[in-house]
């Protein structure tokens, strides 16, 4: 095991057995009920009095969202386009539109703990530091949170005591986001926080029993990340080891906001967590492999790749896989639903994915800028989601992959070959 730790545990709970004979369903709506008027009718009543607890007053809940965007320049008009995509991100159908903009509208105001264990800070920093904000950014900035370390105002005793107060008054209904991975070496004291110098291992442990939902936002709270990297001298572990209740995974580095404020709203809408991937991951947003859908990928099949940082492949945006990139062995949406409002994401920019979305990334991934063959990734070459593969497997299906793209690449220098030589023939023929 790369991992200095045994006791890490990468699969968390998840609210589906994973059968890799049984194809992907993921359907919101179906764990509601089967009748669709009834579905909508719990929805309904479920918005209503979720308004009801956090909103004093009708216009008061009207203006919230609107006050916060127009603030942002973002117009009712754009925020209710932004609603219209996350609807169908979420495979919702549009009769939902309506109640996906009450949701996160009922998101800004609805108690959150944030905690920031071992990590660089990067989520925070992502949705905090944007110049031009989306939608999902402002909707993370301006949520109500009770406790975050990093951002409130309060410090020392007077700020673990809101957190302690936040546990109490809204037990069983406040969303925890643990940010980072925590270090239980020394029984936790790798990392202490706050004036009593309580232990991030102590801290989370108490915030997870009694929350509503339980979020671990990129890698390291999600798989342990780089703190639990070959040699992880602080024992560092991902949030699902450290209590028993159920985690929702939403890994890489930072993870897309979309992803976060799509679970978070889908929780608002219907009360529980998302289907998840055998790795505790919505199956929404994670369910499809980047390569499947990656625009560079019919350069792959046609044996066309970057091969120098720079080439002329480089300029006509080649497959990035002899660079490196490990989209074939990576879940993820990024190739889909973009970062920063579909601007742009790995591939886009011009590098490879380096599998950030996957457990152990770091040590399984790397190097980052080799092919798959020498970075010894043992995952399956099928059009799948995640389950059923165990991430030890070994097999023919990562060389699989590597074979294709070496025999392509072969098979397209030697035809490039015979064309040129049967061109030059053909100019002797016209010559003699
Ligand atoms: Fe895209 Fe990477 Fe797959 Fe190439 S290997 S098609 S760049 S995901
Ligand atoms: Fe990470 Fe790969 Fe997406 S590096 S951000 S999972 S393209």
């Amino acid at each position: 095991m790369r991992n200095g730790n045994k006791k890490t545990r990468h699969v968390t709970k998840t609210n589906k057995p994973s059968d890799s004979n049984t194809p992907p369903k993921w359907d919101p709506l179906r764990r509601i009920s089967d009748n669709s008027a009834e579905v909508l009718k719990k929805v309904d009543e479920r918005l209503d009095s979720l308004e009801k607890e956090y909103f004093k007053d009708k216009g008061d809940k009207d203006g919230n969202m609107g006050n916060i965007l127009g603030f942002h320049g973002v117009s009712r008009r754009d925020f209710l386009k932004w609603t219209a995509v996350l609807t169908s991100t979420l495979m919702l159908p549009y009769v939902f539109r309506q109640r996906v903009a009450r949701a996160a509208n009922i998101l800004t105001r609805t108690p959150f703990i944030w905690l920031d264990m071992s990590d660089c800070m990067g989520n925070t920093e992502a949705f905090i530091r944007t110049a031009h904000p989306t939608p999902a950014e402002i909707i993370l900035n301006y949520v109500s949170v009770d406790y975050m370390e990093s951002i409130m105002a309060a410090a020392g005793y007077q700020a673990e005591a809101r957190r302690v107060e936040t546990i109490r008054k809204h037990k069983g209904k406040y969303i925890l986001v643990v940010e980072g991975s925590i270090p239980t070496g020394l029984g936790g004291k790798f990392l202490t926080i706050g004036a009593k110098g309580e232990t991030g291992l102590k801290i989370t442990k108490e915030a997870a029993r009694d929350a509503g939902i339980i979020i671990a936002i990129g890698n390291c709270a999600s798989y342990g990340g780089i703190p639990a990297a070959s040699p992880n001298p602080t024992s560092a572990v991902p949030v699902s080891s450290v209590t028993h209740r159920q985690v929702i995974n939403i890994p890489a580095c930072p993870a897309n906001p979309v992803n976060v404020v799509g679970t978070l709203v889908e929780y608002i809408l219907v009360g529980k967590a998302p289907d998840l991937d055998n790795l505790g991951r919505p199956l929404w947003a994670y369910g499809g492999r980047l390569h499947d859908n990656c625009y560079r990928r019919g350069h792959f099949e046609a044996g066309e790749f970057v091969r120098r940082w720079g080439d002329e492949g480089a300029k006509k945006q080649y497959c990035l896989y002899m660079m490196g990139c490990k989209g074939p062995f990576t879940w993820n949406n990024c190739t889909t639903v973009e970062y920063n409002q579909d601007l742009s994401f790995p591939m886009r920019a011009g590098h490879g994915c380096i599998g950030c979305s996957q457990p152990a990334f770091w040590d399984r991934m790397s190097p980052f800028e080799k092919p798959n063959a020498e970075a010894k990734i043992f995952f399956p070459a099928v059009e799948s989601t995640a389950d059923g593969f165990g991430l030890g497997l070994f097999g023919a299906a990562g060389a699989g992959i590597a074979a294709h793209a070496i025999y392509s690449g072969v098979k397209r220098e030697r035809d490039k070959h015979k064309e040129g030589k049967g061109k030059k023939e053909e100019g002797k023929d016209k010559k003699e």
